[in-house]
């Protein structure tokens, strides 16, 4: 996230550098590589160095010294205990008061709990004592919204820029920080610092509600006969409710949703308040993840020893190679466990897949393929849990012949039971009538 806004920051003019404590990191966005997929990012990145507005170091001084405007973009990770991880923020804001020379605002564009900003304003203030100075500083909450995959349009042609501040000087600031994305329409909306951080939760939340929710009517649909795909056009027709997030499927995963309900369900607790829908939002989707392994496991019988499964998607979602969270580490769990072979493919995640810990034996079970059809290869039955572009119309004589069983759990709505069927294929769908 960080150095997605520092490349678009950098494309229209700004001056940005950027700062990691990961040296090899650093050496590789020197010479233009990029150690995450994300469409589109490396060029710039290139580009912006060549021209001079965007450079890379280690050395923190450089990133605080001398500088207008210093962004914390460090990661907030899960900690053990459910809350976010804000070792690296708090760090980050020591360095700062150790190191600023001149008046600056600090822009948190981490997502942080609630009362951060006054926190991180505490940890500056108190380092400048310590160092005798006296030097005015803000800190301004501007969380991101970007997605993973699409993030350099996010962040070039941004929905809203929030604004979280309560000084003229700093609402100036961010007017002139960001006037490249604000054109046509003011898309600035100011707040004060907590409701900033709200907001950003919020906004999270919201959406995986609207997906648990979704799941659940599916899970409904499948009970009760309904077309859930049917279900979703009918509701999605009513402007107040709207197409976006609202498809259902084997549940959501990625680095912000599971990692933002429980840290808001943590910040409401110490708050004092039982934040009931985020905890239902996040047992929804904890079953939901373990749906498709279970109706492989219902279809052929809970000891698969002997049998194989093609497994097709392994990112959380399209356009990432990101694994966190994703919803076919559960299913890769459950097939591993009732002692089946598992013959993987995905475009990209495929090498972050070999560094993941399963907590189960996968010692030779895990098959891993250059190409989508390989993996179908003597396969009992196909399985799909990320809707890359290229899984979309696959051949499906090929399939046919490669596959044991014609059979595909497709976890992402992405095929139509009737087709499927007339093509001679046994379906199972996410809520979708058979
Ligand atoms: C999410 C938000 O969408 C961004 O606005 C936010 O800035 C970002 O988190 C963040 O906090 O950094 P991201 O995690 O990249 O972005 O991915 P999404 O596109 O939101 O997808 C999340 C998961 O929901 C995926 O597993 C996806 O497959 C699933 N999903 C999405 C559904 O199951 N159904 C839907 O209708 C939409």
């Amino acid at each position: 996230m960080g150095l997605v806004q520092a490349a678009v920051m950098a494309e229209c003019g700004h001056k940005v550098t950027c700062v990691d404590i990961n040296e090899q990191r650093i050496n590789n966005l020197k010479q233009g590589i990029v150690d995450i997929y994300e469409p589109g990012l490396s060029p710039v990145i290139i580009n912006e160095q060549k021209k001079g507005h965007l450079t890379f170091a280690t050395d923190g001084t450089l990133a605080i010294k001398d500088q207008d405007a210093i962004f914390i973009a460090v990661g907030t990770p899960e900690s053990a205990t459910g809350q976010a991880d804000m070792r690296a923020v708090y760090a980050v804001a020591k360095e700062i008061g150790q190191k600023m020379t001149q008046p600056a605002a600090v822009i948190i564009k981490s997502t942080v709990p609630l009362k951060t900003a006054e926190k991180v304003k505490a940890v500056i203030q108190e380092q400048l004592s310590e160092r005798g100075e006296d030097i005015a500083f803000d800190v301004i909450s501007n969380p991101e919204f970007l997605k993973e995959g699409s993030a350099l349009s996010d962040c070039r042609k941004p929905d809203r820029i929030i604004v979280g501040t309560d000084k003229d000087s700093s609402r100036e600031l961010m007017l002139e920080l960001y006037a490249p994305f604000n054109r046509n329409h003011d898309k600035i909306i100011f707040m004060d610092n907590v409701s900033a951080e709200l907001t950003k939760y919020a906004a999270n939340c919201m959406l995986a509600t609207k997906i648990s929710f979704m799941n659940e009517m599916a899970n409904i649909a499948d009970l009760c006969g309904a077309d859930i795909e049917d279900v979703r056009r009918g509701i999605g027709s009513d402007p107040r409710i709207g197409y976006h997030f609202i498809y259902p499927g084997c549940g959501y995963g990625g680095s912000c949703f599971p990692k933002d309900t429980i840290a808001l369900l943590s910040c409401a607790n110490e708050l004092g308040y039982d934040a009931e829908m985020l905890k239902s939002v996040r047992s929804v989707n904890a079953k939901q993840k373990e749906k498709l392994g279970n109706a492989v496991i219902d279809q052929f019988g809970d000891n698969l020893q002997g049998q194989t499964f093609a497994l097709w998607g392994i990112a959380f979602k399209p356009n990432t190679d990101d694994i966190r969270e994703a919803p076919s580490l559960e299913i890769l769990k459950l097939l591993l466990a009732a002692g089946a072979d598992v013959k993987v493919f995905d475009p990209q995640a495929l090498d972050n897949l070999k560094k993941e810990q399963l907590d189960t034996d996968t010692s030779g079970k895990i098959h891993y393929c250059e190409c989508a059809y390989q993996a179908t290869e003597n396969a009992t039955a196909l399985i799909l849990c990320t809707e890359w572009k290229e899984f979309w119309a696959p051949e499906w004589d090929t399939l046919k012949q490669n596959l044991k069983t014609p059979m595909i759990f497709d976890g992402r709505n992405l095929f139509d039971p009737v087709d499927m069927a007339e093509l001679g294929f046994v379906y199972r769908g996410i809520g979708r009538r058979n």
